[in-house]
């Protein structure tokens, strides 16, 4: 029986197969990120180097001597690697555990395709039993979380953590997703609102997904 640590493992260095010579490669956040970080700097003598979906992940790549990019310097990013907190037979996902899910958005926007690497325990039917992160301005809490219950969830202000953009995370309990692109629509259009974890609209491409029998590729 694999640890889900291993399989992570195995989907960090499957992950490598997807990155082409020459790229600057869009790198996620989170745990199975670091992993494929470590694998990345192991061929980082055929990549240009990396744009970086948060500080964590810059300072990671930065001690690999993997160069790190503005993503407003850089015109071509061909793939972008991250993890996810859940992802459903679409690919939809939800995003953000580590809180970084603005700056996921925007490089996942950016990329021409993403590559999810997941173990099996994120592979659900539908989404919603992971609470929902969502990125609110800190002066609009109040009024962004009274919206959130009117569309049937329990926000949770994720205590003692900003975000790198210097904003607030609420987690939203109790959703059952069944339209993931509906619901992103309209939680994004809440006043105050950032940005929330869902990854409808710009779904996986690819799901490099670790299980006991092996590393499956979804698409
Ligand atoms: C970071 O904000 C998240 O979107 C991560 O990509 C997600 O939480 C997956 O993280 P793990 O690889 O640590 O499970």
């Amino acid at each position: 029986m694999l640890t889900q640590n291993q399989l992570k493992l195995a989907v960090a260095q499957k992950a490598i197969e997807f990155v082409p010579d020459d790229a600057i490669v869009g790198v996620g956040t989170g745990s199975t990120v670091n992993l494929f970080i470590e694998e990345l700097s192991r061929i980082k003598g055929r990549i240009r180097g990396a744009v970086s979906s948060s500080e964590a992940s810059t300072e990671r790549l930065k001690a690999h001597h993997i160069p790190v990019f503005d993503l407003n310097a850089v015109d071509d990013v061909p793939v972008y690697i991250d993890g996810a907190d859940e992802i459903n037979h679409y690919l939809h996902m939800i995003k953000g555990g580590g809180g970084a899910l603005t700056r996921e958005k925007i490089v996942a926007a950016v990329a021409r395709e993403f590559i999810c690497i997941a173990d099996e325990t994120k592979y659900v039917s539908v989404l919603g039993q992971f609470p929902l992160p969502v990125e609110v301005i800190p002066m609009a809490r109040s009024h962004v979380a009274r919206e959130l219950v009117r569309l049937g969830g329990h926000p949770e202000m994720r205590h003692g953590f900003t975000t790198d953009n210097g904003n607030i995370i609420l987690d939203v309990h109790g959703l059952s997703i069944a339209k993931p692109v509906e619901m992103e629509e309209t939680i994004n259009q809440i006043a105050g609102v950032v940005t929330c974890g869902l990854f409808a609209r710009r779904r996986a491409d690819v799901l490099v997904l670790g299980r006991q029998n092996g590393v499956d590729v979804i698409r």
